[in-house]
């Protein structure tokens, strides 16, 4: 399947369900440099930071036929992982929790899928250099639609405690399943 900047894209199994999330989506895609909340600045520095040093992450990539992903650092307040993607792996739509999430590509180009307020899935591909941030309730789908590998690094602030997975029906959000703890040590992301 080939997605455009601009075309709205399927995602997941479709689903019948009807409710929709407490919380409003996020239509806009905030680039670091235009971060005005200093929480996400200093997140965004810290993703960038890491993805700048390879002696940090690089060791740790394992490309292999499904997504995986390992722990870089885990402070009191921040978790940082390095992930894998395969050519052609998928998180479905998603949200993080109480977390803010920074992230960037490191390898390869990683396209995120946000729902718009008209009810369409939004596509836009992040290649190296571009520092994405996911504020808390906002919905996101990852996946590297390339035929070749991926790598990411993401932080999550407060540590990733819960996640929250969507279905997506008729242009609509509804809440398919709530990962925990104990759910999210083989990374979901
Ligand atoms: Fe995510």
């Amino acid at each position: 399947m080939t997605i455009t900047a601009d075309a709205p894209v399927a995602t997941g199994p479709a689903r019948s369900t009807t409710s929709r999330p407490d919380r409003p989506l996020a239509p806009t895609f905030p680039a670091y440099e235009h971060l005005t909340d200093p929480a996400e600045r200093v997140l965004a520095a810290v993703v960038r930071r890491i993805a700048g040093d390879p002696s940090r992450w690089g060791h740790l990539v394992r490309q292999g036929p499904q997504r995986s992903g390992t722990r870089i650092e885990v402070t009191e307040g921040v978790e940082v992982w390095v992930i894998a993607w395969p050519t052609f792996q998928a998180t479905e739509l998603h949200s993080h929790g109480e977390a803010t999430t920074a992230y960037t590509t490191v390898a390869g180009a990683i396209t995120e899928i946000r729902p718009d307020r008209r009810g369409r899935l939004l596509p836009r591909t992040f290649v190296p250099g571009v520092v994405q941030v996911v504020r808390p309730g906002e919905v996101h789908d990852v996946r590297n639609e390339r035929a070749t590998p991926a790598v990411t690094i993401h932080a999550y602030s407060p540590r990733l405690s819960s996640m929250t997975f969507y279905g997506w029906s008729a242009g609509r959000l509804s809440v398919d399943r709530v990962a925990g703890p104990d759910d999210l040590g083989a990374g979901a992301w």
